[in-house]
């Protein structure tokens, strides 16, 4: 990854970067504007699912409706350095064509104004879906997913990369051992054999909380199996996931609700319903998309 974000850092091309959530994309696009010829400039982070459709395009591009409320957006903000657009995937259609103009004319119009105002801005865009899949249904522009995916960095999943795992783990030591004011030398082989062993859904995210959680609670100076304790315990092994997809997995665990309590409810179904909380419509509908006979 350090290879291809220095790669990246060179050149002044659009990125994106995909990986499941908590891998670090952040982390990342930051990396990247900090070692690029941009780095004296602004590095601008914007949310996208945090902004709700109505506001998006004053918030990118500004605004000059009323009469004392001129408003710079993210674009005018981050000029001269990298605008992060922070889970892509999720901007309407509606902006998507907004943001494709000025992606393409380097150009943007404050929201009420009809005066063009020159951007040099480089874009980093991130997302933890799958944006493919999401250009194929239609709910994603594949003229502006060209334009942002110029270079590509997917960040693999944690429990691809157990070298990674042992680094984090003793950075992490250091960052809480430090904060909490502990001596903690390391962590035993038993505790080290079963952070190994984890899947790790929430990634680096997850394993940093863990090792706080660890940090905070033990009270030898060093850090003992006990002290691990995952978020997740409901996700099976890595063995029985490997492979799946969170959906195909979320589809397993559901199957397996529905059929227990329908075992339970003798499969009268509007009791099955009752007591998913659910109508009995959508229990039919489920059933039938699961496979469920009955
Ligand atoms: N290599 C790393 N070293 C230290 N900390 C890291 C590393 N990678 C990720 N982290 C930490 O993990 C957390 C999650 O990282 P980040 O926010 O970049 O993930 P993300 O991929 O953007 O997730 P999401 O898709 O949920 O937004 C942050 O607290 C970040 O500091
Ligand atoms: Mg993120």
């Amino acid at each position: 990854i350090v290879d291809l974000i220095l790669k990246a850092a060179e050149t002044d091309a659009n990125v994106l970067i995909t990986g499941e959530t908590g891998t670090g994309k952040d982390r990342v696009a930051e990396l990247i504007h900090l070692n690029s010829k941009r780095k004296k400039g602004p590095f601008v982070k914007v949310n996208i699912c945090a902004i709700p459709e109505t506001l998006m395009e004053s918030e990118l591009f500004g605004s000059e409706k009323g009469a004392d409320k001129l408003r710079r957006g993210k674009f005018e903000e981050a000029n001269g350095g990298t605008l992060l657009l922070d889970e892509i995937a999720d901007l309407p259609l509606g902006s998507q064509v907004k943001l494709l103009r000025a992606v393409q004319t380097k150009k943007i119009m404050r929201l009420g104004s009809s005066n063009e105002i020159d951007v040099d801005v480089r874009i980093i865009a991130t997302t933890n879906k799958n944006i493919e899949q999401e250009v194929a249904r239609g709910n994603f522009r594949e003229d502006l997913y060209y334009r942002l995916n110029v270079l590509r960095l997917v960040i693999p999943p944690l429990r691809e990369r157990p070298e990674d795992i042992i680094v984090l783990v003793n950075y992490f030591i250091k960052k809480y051992s430090k904060r909490e004011g502990k001596k903690i030398a390391g962590v035993s082989k038993g505790a080290m054999e079963k952070i190994l062993n984890y899947s790790y859904p929430g990634n680096v995210r997850e394993l940093e909380n863990m090792i706080e959680r660890a940090i905070i609670i033990t009270n030898s100076d060093e850090i003992k199996e006990e002290d691990i304790i995952m978020n997740f315990n409901v996700i099976p092994e890595p063995e029985s996931i490997e492979g799946k997809s969170l959906n195909k997995l979320l589809e397993e665990k559901e199957r397996e609700i529905i059929l227990k309590t329908l075992e339970k409810c003798k499969w009268v179904k509007t009791k099955a319903a009752k007591a998913l909380k659910i109508s009995e419509r959508k229990l039919r509908y489920r059933m039938e998309k699961l496979g469920i006979k009955g």
